[in-house]
C-alpha cells in the first residue's frame, strides 16, 4: 500500500511472497469478527483495556492553559502501547501456523511485550536489540529472557534500533518459517497498515473519553513519534476532525544543528528504509546517517510511511524536542502527577506544556502518555550534572 509517494514493498522478491502471505491473512481477519472479538478479549482481560484518560490537574495549573488529559497507555501490561500490536499480530501468525516469532527492540518495550505475548500463546521467540540499547536498556533485557525468549545483540553500525531492525528482516529473508512481528507502524507493506489497525484502540478509546468528559473535541493532541505507532493509534480517529490541531514529536536529541539527533522530517529528504519509501535521515552519498536520541524509541533515522503522507499534505505537525525538555519534562511529570513517564512520552509531554498556554483554560488538550519510565530511572540518574 502507498500513502501518496511514500510506503510500498521495497524489498527482495523472496520477501515479497512472505508479505503477499501475512497481507492476505491480515485483510481477511481484520473483517473477521472472531478474530477481532478474540483481539478485544485479551486487550481487555490481559491488557487491561480502556487505558483511562486521565485529566492531570497539576500539569494544568502548571501550565496556566487548556486543561491537559494524560492517556495512560503507561497502565497496560507490560507498560506501554506496544501491548495492543503484539496481541494483534500475535494472533495474525497463530492463523498462519507460525511456531517462531521474531521482534526487534530499541526501548526493550516492544521486545517484553513480544516474548510476553509468546509466552501467552506458546511460541518460540528471539528479540534483536542492538547492543547499545541493550545497555540502555537493561531490565527491560533481563525482563524478555526471564520470559523466556532470546535476546540476540546486534553490533553493526551504532548498534540501535535500526541496526535490530536491519538483521531481524535478514533473518526474516533467510528463514520462511518464522513470524516476524514488526514493532512500529513502519517496514514494508502491510506492516504499517496492520501495526496501525491494531493502534487505532488508542484514538478510538480516547476520543469517545473526551467527548464524555468534556462533551467536546479537543483543541490539539500531541504523541512521540519514533517509527510512528502510538501517534498514529491516537491519531486515526482525530484525522477527518478539522478543528483538531495535530503534534507528532521527533527527538531532536542535543540538538538539531548539532547533527546528533532523530529527526527524519526536519531536511525533507525521500529514501528508502526497511522496505519502504519514507522521509529519511540521509547522507549526501545516499547512506543512511545515524540517528541520535536519550529515547532508545526514538532513536530511528525514518519515520512511517502514514506520517510522510500527514506531513506532505500538511494534516499533522510534526516538531522536536531535545534530550534535556525531553528529561526536564520526565522530572516534572513525576514529581507534579506522581506519573514516571517513558522518556519517548516525556517528548510529547514536554511539547503539550509548551503549546497548552495557547489555548484557554476551558479548552483541552490530550497528550499519549505512550509508556511508563521504570526503564529510564538509571539513564535519567546517570546524567551529568
Ligand atoms: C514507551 C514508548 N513510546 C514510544 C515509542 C516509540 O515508538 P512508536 O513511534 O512506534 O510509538 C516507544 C518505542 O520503543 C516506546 O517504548
Amino acid at each position: 500500500m502507498y500513502y501518496g509517494e511514500f510506503g510500498g514493498q521495497y524489498v527482495p522478491e523472496e520477501l515479497k511472497k512472505e508479505l503477499t502471505i501475512i497481507e492476505k491473512a491480515f485483510n481477511k481477519l481484520k473483517n473477521d469478527s472472531e478474530f477481532k472479538n478474540k483481539y478485544l478479549y485479551y486487550l481487555e482481560n490481559y491488557v487491561g483495556r480502556p487505558s483511562p484518560l486521565y485529566f492531570a490537574k497539576n500539569l494544568t495549573d502548571y501550565a496556566s492553559g487548556a486543561k491537559i488529559y494524560l492517556k495512560r497507555e503507561d497502565l497496560n501490561h507490560t507498560g506501554a502501547h506496544k501491548i495492543n500490536n503484539t496481541i494483534g499480530q500475535i494472533l495474525v501468525a497463530k492463523h498462519l501456523n507460525k511456531t517462531h516469532v521474531i521482534a526487534e527492540t530499541g526501548a526493550g518495550q516492544h521486545g517484553v511485550a513480544t516474548a510476553t505475548a509468546c509466552s501467552l500463546f506458546n511460541m518460540k521467540c528471539s528479540i534483536f536489540m542492538g547492543v547499545e540499547d541493550i545497555k540502555r536498556q537493561k531490565v527491560n533485557v533481563e525482563k524478555i529472557k526471564l520470559l523466556g525468549a532470546d535476546v540476540i545483540p546486534v553490533k553493526t553500525g551504532t548498534g540501535t534500533l535500526k541496526e535490530a531492525v536491519d538483521e531481524a528482516f535478514k533473518f526474516f529473508l533467510k528463514n520462511k518459517d518464522v513470524y516476524y512481528l514488526v514493532g512500529s507502524a513502519v517496514g514494508p507493506s502491510p506492516y504499517p497498515e496492520m501495526v496501525k489497525f491494531f493502534q487505532e484502540i488508542i484514538g478510538k478509546e480516547a476520543k469517545e473519553q473526551i467527548l464524555k468528559k468534556e462533551g467536546k473535541l479537543p483543541k490539539a493532541i500531541i504523541a512521540c513519534v519514533g517509527g510512528g505507532s502510538n501517534s498514529i493509534g491516537l491519531f486515526s480517529s482525530f484525522l477527518g476532525e478539522k478543528s483538531v490541531e495535530i503534534y507528532g514529536v521527533e527527538g531532536a536529541g542535543k540538538g538539531i544543528n548539532t547533527g546528533k539527533h532523530a529527526c527524519a522530517i526536519v531536511n525533507n529528504t525521500v529514501g528508502i528504509l526497511h522496505g519502504m519509501k519514507t522521509y529519511v535521515m540521509e547522507n549526501t552519498d545516499g547512506s543512511i546517517k545515524e540517528a541520535y536520541s536519550i529515547s532508545a524509541g526514538l532513536d530511528y533515522p525514518g519515520i512511517g510511511p502514514e506520517h510522510a503522507y500527514l506531513h506532505k499534505i500538511k494534516r499533522v505537525i510534526y516538531k522536536s524536542v531535545t534530550d534535556e525538555e525531553a528529561v526536564n519534562a520526565f522530572k516534572l511529570l513525576t514529581r507534579l502527577e506522581g506519573i514516571i513517564p517513558a522518556l519517548e512520552s516525556s517528548h510529547a509531554i514536554a511539547y503539550g506544556l509548551k503549546i497548552a498556554k495557547n489555548y484557554k483554560k476551558e479548552d483541552n488538550i490530550i497528550i499519549n502518555l505512550s509508556g511508563r519510565g521504570d526503564k529510564d530511572v538509571e539513564t535519567v540518574l546517570n546524567i551529568k550534572k
